[in-house]
């Protein structure tokens, strides 16, 4: 059962969750995926409330997101299993199906092809409508110095920026 909400009435709970971190699943090619994000923002662009979420380029969700543009976002309510954010935030789904392994519940969605979480019930249906290569040259010498360090081959991990509209929000209930 889902109980909808207005997302801005939830919009100091998704972003004071993300301090520990909220999940964004994708689904692509009929496999679900789902990783923790500690980074993103609520808001409107367009007149159209919207999920922004930062996804490095090596992130197994980057491909997924390229190959379907929609998402769910997930955030815990009261607490939630660390072990969850934890394992999402480690393992990549390239190498492991995190939905089996912790024996996540999915919740039919109902305006995307993508679950939600029981576990994390405050759940975001998102559709991309935006994506941006973030551009280094913008920022800041001390950020790019902290958050994208050259590996011995030159590359950096870019963030991809991603606008998901928000079609739906709701509390997933018993
Ligand atoms: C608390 C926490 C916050 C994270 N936030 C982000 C984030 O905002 N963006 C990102 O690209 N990776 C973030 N990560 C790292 C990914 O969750 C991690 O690399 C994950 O294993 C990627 O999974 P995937 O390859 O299945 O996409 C975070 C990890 C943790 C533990």
């Amino acid at each position: 059962m889902k109980k909808m909400l207005n997302p801005f009435d939830c919009a100091g709970q998704i972003c004071e969750a993300m301090k520990k971190g909220i999940l964004i699943t994708t689904k692509a090619n009929g496999k679900v995926n789902t990783m923790t994000i500690g980074w993103g923002h609520i808001g409107i662009e367009w007149g159209t409330p919207i999920f922004v979420a930062y996804v490095r380029e090596t992130r197994h969700t980057r491909q997924m997101l390229d190959d379907h543009g929609e998402f769910t976002v997930n955030v815990p309510v009261e607490s939630v299993d660390s072990k969850i954010l934890g394992f999402c935030g480690s393992k990549s789904g390239r190498d492991v199906n995190k939905i089996q392994e912790l024996n996540l519940t999915l919740e039919e969605p109902i305006s995307v092809s993508v679950p939600g979480i029981k576990e994390l019930p405050l759940t975001l249906e998102c559709k991309v409508i935006y994506k941006q290569k973030q551009d280094l040259s913008a920022i800041p010498e001390h950020l790019l110095q902290r958050y994208y360090p050259a590996d011995e081959t030159g590359f950096q991990d870019y963030h991809y920026v991603y606008y998901g509209e928000i079609l739906n929000a709701y509390l997933i209930t018993e």
